[in-house]
């Protein structure tokens, strides 16, 4: 099976959904990540935002009911409780994948991506497809693990295999939650 099939697989979704939203006001997402997607969406200043890899998305609720924004997932289970909690009508949640985003051409002049990639097995198609969706002169923001974290990452793990440079385990969240399964 190919690596990101095994992704956010029902099990992991729900950990994620349990994990994400529960407050953690010390955690890196609060302090640094939620005010950074803030601070670059005031910047930008776009019209339409798509979020490839929305999760349960959490991050729609940074952009103002002005703004148009499109999540994308490939997990049924994660889209689903996107559309109950985050249902407004500025806001669309769709099943896609990252190297196929179901979207055309030019159609968005602003995309982001927060923590997806480094679950992403082929960077360049994904980058492709962010290029393809994007106007000409769009931006976009990605947040993701630092590649020279490797070694690091290791000591996140409860238990881990490694295969060639994918590490895959038992995600340690801390408090006695942990993503399963889960490749980085
Ligand atoms: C760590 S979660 C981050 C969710 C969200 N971006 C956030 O920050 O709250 C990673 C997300 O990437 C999604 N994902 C992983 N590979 C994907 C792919 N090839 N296409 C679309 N989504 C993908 C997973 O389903 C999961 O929702």
């Amino acid at each position: 099976m190919d690596k990101h099939q095994i992704l956010y697989n029902q099990k992991l979704a729900k950990e994620w959904i349990d994990w994400v939203e529960s407050k953690n006001p010390k955690g890196s997402r609060e302090k640094e990540i939620y005010s950074l997607i803030k601070t670059w969406i005031k910047t930008i200043k776009p019209k339409k935002v798509v979020d490839i890899g929305c999760g349960q998305g959490i991050c729609s609720t940074f952009i103002s009911k002005y703004i148009t924004y499109v999540g994308v997932d490939q997990s049924e289970t994660l889209i689903e409780r996107a559309r109950k909690l985050y249902k407004s009508p500025n806001r669309k949640f769709i099943l896609g994948d990252a190297y196929n985003i179901p979207l055309e051409n030019n159609s968005t002049d602003t995309a982001i991506s927060i923590w997806v990639w480094s679950h992403l097995k082929d960077l360049k198609k994904s980058a492709k497809e962010i290029h393809r969706i994007l106007k000409p002169g769009g931006h976009f923001l990605i947040i993701t693990a630092n590649p020279d974290t490797y070694e690091v990452r290791k000591t996140f793990y409860k238990s881990f295999k490694e295969y060639k440079n994918y590490l895959i385990g038992i995600f340690d969240l801390g408090e006695g939650k942990v993503l399963t399964n889960t490749t980085l």
